[in-house]
């Protein structure tokens, strides 16, 4: 389920196994701030909620676990606690960091390790005065405060030189406060809101998020399962998924059409961290409407399809294929996405066992769409 503040739930279709879609409709309807282990560190536009990911999770018991467009981590986080084999895949290189670190059960030696480091980072930050090159500087000056560009920069700096076994959680706590100190408005929405942050609060905001980061990761650690792996993040466009073993479920949220730009809107963090986005694998993207609602939608039609025959692929004989998602809005009104969902899972090959679909008024917009959990099995 998607967070969506401000909207009240309404009608509920249950369809097929009755007591399965009653389950469903119950991850629908979870609506309580969660903060447990590590979800919640680090913004992502449309993360599932953690208690829905939680309940299906557990609504489908096995080993193993996917989700091909893992986002922030959630699905991959609730995988771990639950002692699963866990494998994530998502193209955005941001995405693919956070869900990274989120999903991790590092030891206490290398949490030690990346707190130190931290510290050393935020002590030189704070007498920085140095600008990055001009591919940075060109695109971050307009966003930043002169003084925060330096210690951003500093920080960057200090990450990209530091030991490559806690790089990766430096660069998602530096990655998680790069929106809040600038003047960008939020994740999602790029208006410009000047604010007045005194010198050396970026560093500290950094220091904070890094030892939150490493608390949360220790309180995972202690209710993972023994044995259990950190999960497996890697890039992999969903339409062409692949996985080392076959899994017992693909548990996953797709973006709804014509809702999110997700990879522009990480354009910050990008320029930042020097990823390379690979814009034009995004599927759904809300700038394919702008483009043409006709030829839009026909390509999201394919690619859902695409993604759900190679899910289907990686799914072991009886293992299950559950997709939570809701209509997206276009100029020209609603988008249905369970009809087209389901034909899509038809046709690559799975059965379909159960649906809920929760009406939602949305009250800025003064409409109503549907969100669904949709459930399917492997022959
Ligand atoms: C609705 S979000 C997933 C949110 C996730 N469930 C969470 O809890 O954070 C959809 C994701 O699909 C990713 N995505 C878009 N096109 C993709 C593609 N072709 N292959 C893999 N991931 C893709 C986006 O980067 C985004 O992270």
């Amino acid at each position: 389920m998607k967070r969506t503040a401000g909207k009240s739930a309404s009608e509920v279709i249950l369809v097929g196994d009755r007591d399965l879609a009653k389950v469903l409709s119950r991850a629908l309807h979870v609506d309580t701030e969660v903060s447990r282990w590590t979800h919640g560190f680090h913004t992502w536009p449309a993360g599932l909620h953690p208690d829905a990911a939680q309940i299906l999770v557990r609504a489908f018991p096995g080993d193993s676990l996917l989700d091909p467009f893992n986002g922030g981590g959630t699905v991959l986080v609730e995988g771990i606690a639950a002692g699963r084999r866990v494998h994530g895949r998502d193209i955005s290189p941001v995405a693919l960091r956070i869900a990274k670190a989120r999903s991790c059960v590092a030891e206490e030696v290398l949490l030690t390790k990346f707190r130190s480091r931290s510290r050393k980072l935020v002590a030189a930050a704070q007498e920085a005065s140095a600008r990055p090159h001009d591919g940075i500087y060109g695109v971050v000056s307009s966003w930043y405060a002169p003084h925060v560009v330096h210690e951003l920069e500093s920080l960057r700096v200090g990450i990209e030189s530091s030991d490559a076994d806690i790089r990766p959680l430096l660069e998602v706590c530096f990655s998680s406060i790069l929106v809040k100190v600038s003047w960008r408005k939020s994740d999602t929405s790029n208006r410009r809101e000047k604010h007045h942050r005194p010198p050396g609060t970026a560093a500290i905001l950094f220091h904070k998020k890094c030892r939150e980061l490493a608390r949360r990761i220790t309180a995972l650690r202690e209710d993972v399962p023994e044995g259990t792996p950190s999960a497996d993040v890697r890039s992999c466009d969903a339409r062409k998924v692949t996985v080392p073993e076959s899994v017992d479920l693909v548990l996953t949220s797709p973006p709804y059409p014509s809702t999110y730009d997700y990879l522009p809107m990480q354009h910050l963090r990008s320029v930042w961290l020097g990823d390379t986005r690979p814009d034009h694998l995004e599927i759904g993207a809300r700038r394919d409407w702008r483009d043409g609602a006709g030829s839009a939608r026909n390509g999201w039609l394919a690619d859902t399809f695409h993604w759900q025959k190679a899910c289907a692929d990686a799914l072991k004989s009886g293992g299950h294929l559950v997709v939570v998602i809701g209509d997206g809005l276009s100029p020209a009104g609603a988008i249905d996405t369970a009809k087209p969902t389901e034909d899509a899972a038809i046709a690559a090959g799975l059965k379909p066992k159960a649906r809920a679909s929760v009406a939602r008024e949305d009250h800025g917009r003064g409409t109503q769409r549907w969100e669904h959990v949709l459930v399917y099995e492997k022959p």
